[in-house]
């Protein structure tokens, strides 16, 4: 396997709305970013992945750009940004950026342009097509409810939109779209920038003639994923932008590709293909979802999860390349959904951690995610800002009268602004990170859990992501070792082994709020046992044939 910096690096996500306000109009923005670099520096992370910062709408918290070679006005301005990521490489980090290809906003020149007319020389940046028998051109749905068409009167068709109404699908079997994406992304790298991060880049190859989907009885409208996610051009797209531009420099990318299998994601990321170095899977992150998607919750199953990061773990391995990831800003925050964010709110955080940053890939950490942060529970809709989640609340109580309470709780698990509260800096009004009003709330529980706390409390979650950040730098075996999966029926430990020549890593995860005993299989034999982390205090000479664990305990040995 070839080593490069990318798959040594470990990346941290800045959800700029949500980050840091310097100027107090209550958003995020580059000024407020650049603050808190010491505090990225410090935490050990070598690269940051930027939220989209450009020109912006905001139907979609800038996931709908107007202008992709500007700044946000919230966010500051392009000196801002070029001040950003001068300050990002004088502390030898890296700067990746979002890259929102698959569609622009409404409020983009060309799609002003293409809505004029059916020859308008930009109608073909996009999907234009006549209505169906009085209805839309075929039966797919939004990712955001609703239909993915919308009519326009002007020239009595409809465009697709496969996400918001404001987020028009750019047409990338029209050259000219590709080639004009093409030259803003050499104009970014032109600029600096260390690599993109690639949001749902396997959308973009729509099966020709956009055909029906299966509709289900009772529906109105169908997924229509099958014609659309990682389509038949996708895999030509990516090696002709490769070629076209990414190949020019050395950077890393990061495709975000929902509904990916492992022979997708070979063919994405193998090294022999130039298309992207790895892609952002959704198999463990669907886990706890039942049929109808992610708003029908399901308990997870801990032997669920570990079939489908080991089968992740083990089919990468040699052939492609995996990122780790758990948190981001379209996910609940972690700690809430597969640990215990009350009584075990500290330990369960770090074990989860531990789970993830001892597997081989590039590791993610989501803003706040390093200090524990959970999940938020705001009293009426009108708190929330989300648009996934608010046309969601108005689809099922307004048009389908479902039970307020339960389409409320289904929000509170899986809702997206439980990633988007401010970061908790500290204890002060906002949690320090606004002196005006935020744009969301604060989650109100900022008083304990916020940063300058944790970096205080040397047994803080930031202490632990601080030790395996380090982990990672000091141990080849984290990175490149082969892993394997121990106690594949057990609902309440996760332990797996990680190879690398003739060393060993042993990693024990309790999974539960209760005592939990773990025996060590008898094969496994060594010389030499060191206890690289954990999350309690451990008695270095006890012996690996039967640990008692404690809840949501976590260690990690290294065997020689
Ligand atoms: C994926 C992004 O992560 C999400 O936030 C966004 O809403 C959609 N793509 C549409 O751009």
């Amino acid at each position: 396997m070839n080593k490069t910096w990318w798959k040594e690096s470990v990346v941290y996500q800045v959800y700029p709305r949500s980050f840091n306000d310097s100027n107090g109009d209550g958003i995020g923005d580059l000024q407020g970013m650049i603050e808190k670099l010491d505090y990225l520096k410090d935490l050990g992370i070598d690269v940051i992945w930027l939220s989209p910062v450009y020109q912006s709408p905001n139907d979609d918290n800038g996931y709908d750009i107007s202008d992709y070679k500007s700044i946000m006005d919230e966010f500051g301005t392009m000196s801002d940004w070029e001040q950003l990521i001068d300050e990002v490489h004088r502390r030898d980090m890296k700067l990746i950026m979002d890259l929102v290809v698959n569609h622009s906003s409404d409020e983009h020149r060309w799609f002003q342009e293409s809505k004029k007319s059916k020859d308008n020389p930009y109608r073909n940046y996009y999907y234009w097509r006549p209505g169906k028998d009085g209805k839309e051109p075929n039966n797919w749905e939004s990712i955001f409810s609703g239909s993915a068409w919308q009519y326009d009167e002007k020239t009595d068709e409809y465009y697709l939109h496969l996400f918001s109404k404001k987020q028009p699908d750019l047409n990338w079997e029209n050259e000219e779209v590709r080639k004009e994406i093409y030259k803003m992304m050499t104009f970014w790298l032109e600029k600096g920038v260390d690599g993109f991060r690639m949001d749902v880049i396997n959308l973009i190859s729509k099966t020709e003639g956009l055909p029906d989907a299966p509709l289900q009885e009772g529906k109105e409208y169908a997924s229509g994923g099958e014609f659309y996610m990682n389509g038949p051009r996708i895999h030509e797209f990516l090696q002709e932008m490769n070629r076209e531009v990414l190949s020019k420099y050395d950077i890393m990318t990061v495709g975000e590709t929902p509904g990916a299998t492992i022979d997708d994601a070979i063919l994405y990321t193998g090294e022999e293909r130039n298309e992207v170095n790895m892609v952002f899977q959704f198999e463990h992150m669907d886990l706890d979802s039942g049929p109808s998607g992610k708003w029908e919750l399901k308990p997870l199953l801990l032997t669920d999860l570990k079939k489908s990061l080991s089968k992740w773990q083990t089919g990468l391995d040699g052939k492609g390349w995996n990122s780790l990831y758990v948190n981001n800003h379209d996910q609940p925050r972690i700690v809430s959904r597969f640990g215990n964010d009350k009584e075990y709110r500290v330990e369960s955080a770090k074990m989860l951690a531990t789970m993830l940053h001892m597997m081989q890939g590039t590791p993610y950490i989501y803003q706040g995610e390093e200090i524990g942060m959970t999940n938020v529970r705001f009293d009426s809709i009108d708190q929330y800002k989300d648009i996934e989640t608010i046309n969601m609340y108005h689809e099922k109580v307004e048009q389908r009268n479902e039970d307020i309470q339960s389409v409320m709780n289904s929000i509170y698990v899986k809702g997206r602004d439980n990633a988007r509260t401010p970061i908790q800096w500290d204890d002060s009004k906002n949690a320090g990170f606004t002196t005006g009003d935020p744009w969301i709330q604060v989650n109100p529980n900022y008083k304990e859990i916020n940063v300058k706390q944790a970096i205080s409390d040397p047994n803080s979650v930031y202490h632990y992501y601080q030790k395996l950040i380090k982990l990672r730098k000091t141990h080849d075996i984290i990175v490149y070792g082969s892993y394997e999966l121990l106690l594949e029926d057990d609902e309440r430990i996760y332990a797996y082994t990680r190879s690398l020549e003739d060393k060993k890593l042993l990693v024990i995860l309790n999974f539960t709020d209760e005592e939990v005993l773990f025996e060590k299989p008898e094969e496994m034999i060594y010389d030499t046992k060191q206890l690289l982390i954990s999350n309690y205090m451990v008695d270095e000479g006890e012996s690996l044939a039967r640990i008692l664990l404690k809840p949501y305990e976590a260690r990690v040995y290294k065997l020689y």
